[in-house]
This record gives C-alpha cells, sequence and structure tokens, in this order.
C-alpha cells in the first residue's frame, strides 16, 4: 500500500518535506464525543483495545474529524505487563490499577517474557487500521519505555512519587535489572511484530523518566532504550522521555531517529544538545485552553522557534480530556497552514 501522505516519515527521515508534520498525543480518547460513543458501547476501556474492529475505528477518527498527519493506534503501555502475567485493571477516573503487583525477587517466576502471539488483538488492529486507512496517513505504533513499565508493575498504580519503584533501584538493583530486561525482551518482540503488522514508525513513552536522577537514568533507562531502538528496524523511532531533560545530550547517541521534548525544555537549547536528531514537540497541553487567537500565537511561537525543518509538530505530553474540540483543530490548522 503506497501511502498519499508521507511528510510524518519524510521529516522523521531528515528527508525535506513541503510543511511541517503534526500529531498529537492521546489524539484518540475523551476529546472527542465519537470516541466516547464507541468507548460506551463496548462498556469499558479494555474491551475497546481488545476488540479490534473498535480499536481501529477510534484510531481512525482523529484522522477524520481534526486532520492529523498520522494516526496512533489504539492501545495501551500496559497491555506489555498484561501479557508477561501481570493483568491491568482500568478503573474510571482512578486510572489503572494492578490486582497482582511485583514485590520482591521471587515475583519475577509469575512472568514471562511476552510474545507477539499473546498480543495478537493489537497486532490484529493494526493490520484492520492500515486497510481501513488506505494509504491515507502513516500508523505509529508504540510501548512504553522498560523503566515507566517497571514503575506500574512495582507500584500496581500510578503514583505521585514512585518510591517504591525507586526504592527497587537502591535497594536491589540486581532485580531492577533483572525486571528491566524482561520488560526489554518482550518490547522488542512486541515492537518487531508491530512493523510486521503494518505500523510506518515507532513511538517509545517513557512517561516517568523525569523522576530519576541522571545518574539513575543512565544506569537504568536509557540502555534499555537504546537496545530496543538496536532492535527494531525498517522504521524510524522516537523517543519521547517526559521531564529528561538531564538525558538529551545522551539521546542523540543512541539509535533513534526523533527525540520529543516536553514543554520544560528550551527549544534553542535542546536543538544544541540532540544536533543529529529530529525534534518532535512541545507546546504546553494547557495552552490549548487559551482562546483560538491564543492557540494560534503560541502555535506560532513554536514553530518558529524550532524552525521550517527537523521538527515534528506535536504537544509536550498527551492531550487533556477536558480541552475543546476546536482549540485541538485549530493548533492542526495553525501547523498545517504555516508558511516560512
Ligand atoms: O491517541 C493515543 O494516544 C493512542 C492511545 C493511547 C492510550 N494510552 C489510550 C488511553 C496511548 C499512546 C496511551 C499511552 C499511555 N498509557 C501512557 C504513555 C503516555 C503518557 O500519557 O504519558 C501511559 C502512562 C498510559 C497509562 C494510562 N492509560 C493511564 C495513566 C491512564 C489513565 C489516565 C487517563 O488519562 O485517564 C490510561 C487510560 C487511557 N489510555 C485512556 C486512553 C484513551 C483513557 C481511558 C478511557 O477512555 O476511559
Amino acid at each position: 500500500m503506497k501511502l498519499k501522505n508521507t511528510i510524518l516519515l519524510q521529516t522523521a527521515r531528515k528527508l525535506p518535506a513541503e510543511r511541517t508534520p503534526v500529531w498529537l498525543m492521546r489524539q484518540a480518547g475523551r476529546i472527542l464525543p465519537e470516541y466516547r460513543k464507541v468507548r460506551e458501547s463496548a462498556g469499558d476501556f479494555k474491551t475497546l483495545v481488545k476488540t479490534p474492529e473498535l480499536a481501529a475505528e477510534v484510531t481512525i477518527q482523529p484522522v477524520d474529524i481534526l486532520g492529523v498527519d498520522a494516526a496512533i493506534i489504539f492501545s495501551d503501555i500496559l497491555v506489555i505487563p498484561e501479557a508477561m502475567g501481570l493483568n491491568y485493571e482500568m478503573e474510571e477516573k482512578r486510572g489503572p490499577i494492578f490486582p497482582r503487583k511485583i514485590a520482591s525477587p521471587g515475583d519475577l517466576k509469575l512472568l514471562h517474557v511476552a510474545r507477539s502471539e499473546e498480543l495478537g488483538y493489537v497486532l490484529d488492529a493494526i493490520r484492520l487500521t492500515k486497510r481501513a486507512l488506505n494509504g491515507r496517513v502513516p500508523l505509529i505504533g508504540f510501548a512504553g519505555a522498560p523503566w515507566t513499565i517497571f514503575s506500574y508493575m512495582i507500584e500496581g498504580s500510578g503514583s505521585k512519587t514512585f518510591s517504591a519503584a525507586k526504592k527497587v533501584l537502591y535497594t536491589d538493583p540486581q532485580f531492577a535489572h533483572a525486571l528491566l530486561t524482561m520488560i526489554t525482551d518482550s518490547t522488542i518482540n512486541y515492537l518487531r511484530a508491530q512493523v510486521e503488522a503494518g505500523a510506518d514508525i515507532v513511538q517509545i513513552f517513557d512517561s516517568w523518566a523525569g523522576i530519576l536522577s541522571p545518574e539513575q537514568y543512565n544506569e537504568f533507562a536509557l540502555p534499555y532504550i537504546s537496545r530496543i531502538c538496536d532492535s527494531v528496524e525498517n522504521v524510524p523511532k522516537i523517543v519521547f522521555a517526559k521531564g529528561a531533560f538531564f538525558a538529551r545530550e545522551r539521546m542523540n547517541g543512541i539509535a533513534c531517529d526523533v527525540v520529543g521534548l516536553d514543554w520544560n525544555m528550551d527549544i534553542q537549547e535542546s536543538r544544541r544538545l540532540v544536533p543529529d536528531k529530529v525534534l518532535q514537540g512541545n507546546l504546553d497541553p494547557c495552552a490549548l485552553y487559551g482562546s483560538l487567537d491564543d492557540v494560534r500565537r503560541e502555535t506560532k511561537k513554536m514553530l518558529n522557534a524550532f524552525g521550517s525543518s527537523a521538527h515534528i509538530a506535536n504537544l509536550g505530553h498527551g492531550l487533556y480530556p477536558d480541552t475543546e474540540v476546536d482549540k485541538v483543530k485549530c493548533f492542526i490548522d495553525t501547523v498545517k497552514e504555516h508558511t516560512w
């Protein structure tokens, strides 16, 4: 299937493109009434994720409604712990909960390295989505970074401090490395299978990168991301490590193509620290609470700071569910209409 819109892939590969490509983290989801309707018909989040026809439908909604330059497969980073043997539940308003968590090295026997067949429902959703998109835009595959997945498996839920997960790094680094290695091997199997099923580009989300010290990030996070980038071939790779401003220089040296920035990271400084990579981001999702004029102004400011090449426009983190759709459209349209 030949793609009609290739600007995301061209830019990710540092090839010239006619304009800056744009997509949004969490573009599929609660901001769209059309999503809420499908989500309601599915009954709950996990049923939606595990029903390929419905997952494909909500994956394509933002392409139709918002006009983004890529779709991102509708799933969750927590499918990996589940495939490894640790079931999760998605509780309304509370977020993800693991009824059983990993508390000690003895618990590792509950787990195995996930095989791609165990995530067949995501691969089916990718194949269905690719067929339905019919080449309109590329499809982004994704996975959580090992450190972020490790945090959920140890904490058993989200956390303000992630102190239980960090405690393991201080008290039993060997246990930490054993679990991080299992997660990494699972993620490599999973991302390779996503690419085989049709994902055109992949993103690794390290949502809790920013709670580690630079030294811990270099020991427990970056080497695993680097190994994933080395092991997933044939597609461009985006690494988004939220809050890891201190890791930017080293990110320049791993085998990824694109580095995602959050809004805390200065754009010019990031260009200096990460000169060899394409950059993605980084408007504060809260900027979309402003008026349409505010959104246009902030978006243009961001575009001008990045410049006309080697930039993929996005937010600095996922869209918040109470964002108005016309503000999101305004962000996207401003990027698409911008002339240099
Ligand atoms: O449009 C897309 O971005 C694709 C789908 C996607 C979801 N989750 C769907 C989802 C993606 C890429 C993710 C990634 C994800 N999931 C991350 C990394 C990105 C980030 O935000 O840092 C993380 C940390 C998770 C774990 C997770 N899933 C949490 C903490 C929550 C609850 C918080 C919330 O926003 O409600 C989820 C639930 C979730 N994942 C929803 C969606 C659309 C909301 C659930 C619903 O519809 O009821």
